[in-house]
């Protein structure tokens, strides 16, 4: 059992004795260094790819440029965060298809019974990356450089771990040479009351796309950096036995990947997406990290056999076609709030 288990338990129990009504599993997180990685050293990679196949999720330790970049971009989240909401909802969709710039409180997630629950603490700021013209920014403050620093290593990454691990080389090859990525801000706000209601900053769901990279959060309190509060943060569901892990990854030099439903379809469940949600912190506490999205061509036309084609967002039978382009618009419409909710 390693430390982060041990404290884990330890202070999981301590917590649940009081005030939560769930044991908290750390998950053994598996992180490889990038140099291994860049060397392509046989363990490190098989390590990597069995975190992704079994856990839904690995980290890599020590990329170039990345931990400046991080900590220059959760600064400037900061700032841009602490702007007046009218300020930042100028940079909100003007239209009900649209989604890059401001975003506060949109999505939906539909709990164990049944009823559907707004994650109304959720705020986030959608650019393409790298740079593209639909892209709009704020005047008030350089949220592009740090935005687009930051995407392109996440994207530079997400490529050669999506390319180690074969996910491209399925249904005739996807190439993703001319697909911008889709970086997400992501600010969760305080919330006093916590116990009772929707424990969740953001329900259980799994990433429709082919693969996400993603950054270790990170907390404050009035203001001041915070450890990670234990009963907070992201928690995945293991692929072998359905139980949710609290991802520990309290270190701003980590990167994360996980993998989306368009992943597992193309594969034909040989790789599955990773189911995930994030945790509520107790009081008055705020979180902020950032994803980047790897769609596929919206132009790609699948023939999947995954147990995913049942989901009624294919649209089609086990075997049959499905584009992306169909896959990405079915899921936005399930879980987006429009404006008659
Ligand atoms: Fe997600």
């Amino acid at each position: 059992m390693n430390h982060w288990r041990q404290v884990g338990i330890a202070l999981g129990l301590v917590l649940c004795s009081s005030a939560c009504a769930e044991d908290i599993e750390v998950l053994a997180l598996d992180i490889i260094s990038y140099e291994d990685f860049i060397q392509e050293d046989p363990v490190s990679l098989q390590v990597l790819q069995n975190a992704l196949l079994e856990k839904g999720i690995v980290g890599v330790r020590g990329v170039p440029g990345y931990k400046e970049r991080v900590l220059k971009f959760i600064e400037t989240a900061q700032a841009f965060s602490a702007l007046p909401e009218d300020a930042k909802e100028a940079y909100a969709p003007k239209s009900e298809e649209a989604f890059l710039g401001y975003e506060r409180g949109k999505e939906k997630f539909q709990r164990p019974d049944g009823s559907w629950v707004v994650d109304d603490l959720k705020v986030s700021y959608y650019a393409f990356v790298p740079e593209n013209p639909q892209n709009k920014w704020p005047h008030e403050l350089d949220l592009q450089s740090p935005f687009l620093d930051l995407g392109d290593v996440m994207r530079q990454m997400g490529l050669a771990v999506m390319q180690t691990i074969g996910l491209l080389n399925y249904q005739n090859g996807i190439c993703l040479d001319d697909v911008p990525r889709v970086g997400r801000m992501l600010y969760y706000r305080k919330s006093e009351n916590t116990i009772g209601g929707n424990p969740f900053w953001c329900g259980a769901h799994f990433d429709h796309s082919l693969f996400t990279t993603l950054l270790p959060a990170f907390y404050f309190s009035n203001g001041e950096a915070i450890p990670e509060p234990i009963e907070a943060g992201l928690f995945v569901k293991s692929i072998s036995d359905g139980v949710y892990r609290k991802v520990v990854a309290n270190d701003p030099d980590v990167l994360l990947f996980q993998v989306g439903e368009f992943g597992q379809l193309v594969s034909n469940d040989a790789i599955r997406a990773t189911e995930h949600r994030v945790h509520k912190a107790y009081g008055n506490v705020e979180r902020y990290t950032m994803a980047l999205f790897c769609d596929a061509p919206m132009d790609t036309v699948i023939h999947s056999t995954s147990v995913l084609t049942q989901d009624p967002r294919y649209g089609a039978k086990s075997g049959e076609a499905c584009s992306y382009q169909h896959w990405n618009a079915e899921t936005f419409k399930r879980f987006h709030v429009d404006k008659s909710e």
